[in-house]
């Protein structure tokens, strides 16, 4: 059992973040999954892998407090893989004299600076050739932008722009860095008009986190590991 690798999930609750626990459980690695609240999901999950996975709760993104708790209970071990996963979508098809401020704000704060201070806070528990990898989003992209969810958008391109500025403090740091697009996937916050399923979004982006590791900087992927534009 020596050498099993270890993996910290942020957002594990639902949607992609129980299906990355459970991908990774599958490949046989200790999973540490947060959660707000008790999420019946998860605790199925871990009656199938009492062994590996471990639920740590009342972790709220937003709530920097708990994240020190978190740090702190974890002082000392060592992670393969940080992968903050937490997100929301608010006011999709609004426009900016539309949102109502507190939507917007919530999603900065949720979707950029606090992935951000997650990985300021764990970037030291990763090991030389661990991975960081942030669930961004194809609609983070500058370059690409369509103005589809366009107040959302500009909270990945925000998560974008603070990695970037991150890795630039960083560097010559050996751990990869990776910000994520998953593709377009079923969840409830993809909505079921999502073009993939899980199952077809979540195994690739492990993937691309596993041929990562090693490979040090900072990298916008999609889950194929092809670039993206910032
Ligand atoms: N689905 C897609 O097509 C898609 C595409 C690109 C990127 N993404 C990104 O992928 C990530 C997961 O999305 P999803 O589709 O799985 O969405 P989802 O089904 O709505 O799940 C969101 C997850 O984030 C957690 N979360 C939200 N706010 C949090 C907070 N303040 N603290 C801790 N956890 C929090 C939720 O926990 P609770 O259960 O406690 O709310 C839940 O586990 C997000 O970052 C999203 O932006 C999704």
């Amino acid at each position: 059992m020596e050498n099993k690798q270890t993996v910290l999930v942020i957002g594990a609750s639902r949607g992609l973040g129980l299906a990355l626990v459970e991908e990774y459980c599958k490949r046989g690695f200790d999973v540490i999954a947060t959660v707000r609240q008790q999420s019946t999901a998860l605790q199925s999950l871990h009656k199938q892998y009492p062994d590996s996975l471990e639920i740590q709760d009342q972790v709220d993104i937003v709530n920097l407090d708990s994240v020190r708790a978190l740090h702190q209970k974890l002082k000392g071990r060592k992670l393969d893989v940080l992968f903050v996963n937490a997100g929301i979508s608010r006011a999709n098809e609004l426009t900016p004299l539309q949102v109502s401020e507190q939507d917007f704000i919530d999603m900065m704060l949720t979707n950029a600076l606090s992935p951000m201070r997650v990985v300021e806070l764990f970037h030291e528990s990763l090991t030389s050739n661990g991975v960081i990898a942030l669930m961004s989003s194809e609609l983070g992209s500058i370059t690409n932008a369509s103005a589809f969810w366009e107040l959302y958008s500009s909270s990945k391109a925000a998560l974008n722009m603070l990695a970037k500025s991150f890795a630039a403090r960083h560097t010559g740091d050996s751990r990869a860095m990776l910000l994520i697009a998953p593709g377009w996937v079923r969840t409830d916050m993809g909505t079921q008009n999502a073009s993939l399923d899980v199952s077809e979004s979540i195994p690739l982006v492990v993937d691309v986190v596993a041929r990562n590791a090693g490979k040090p900087g900072l990298r916008y992927v999609d889950r194929f590991g092809k670039i993206i534009p910032w």
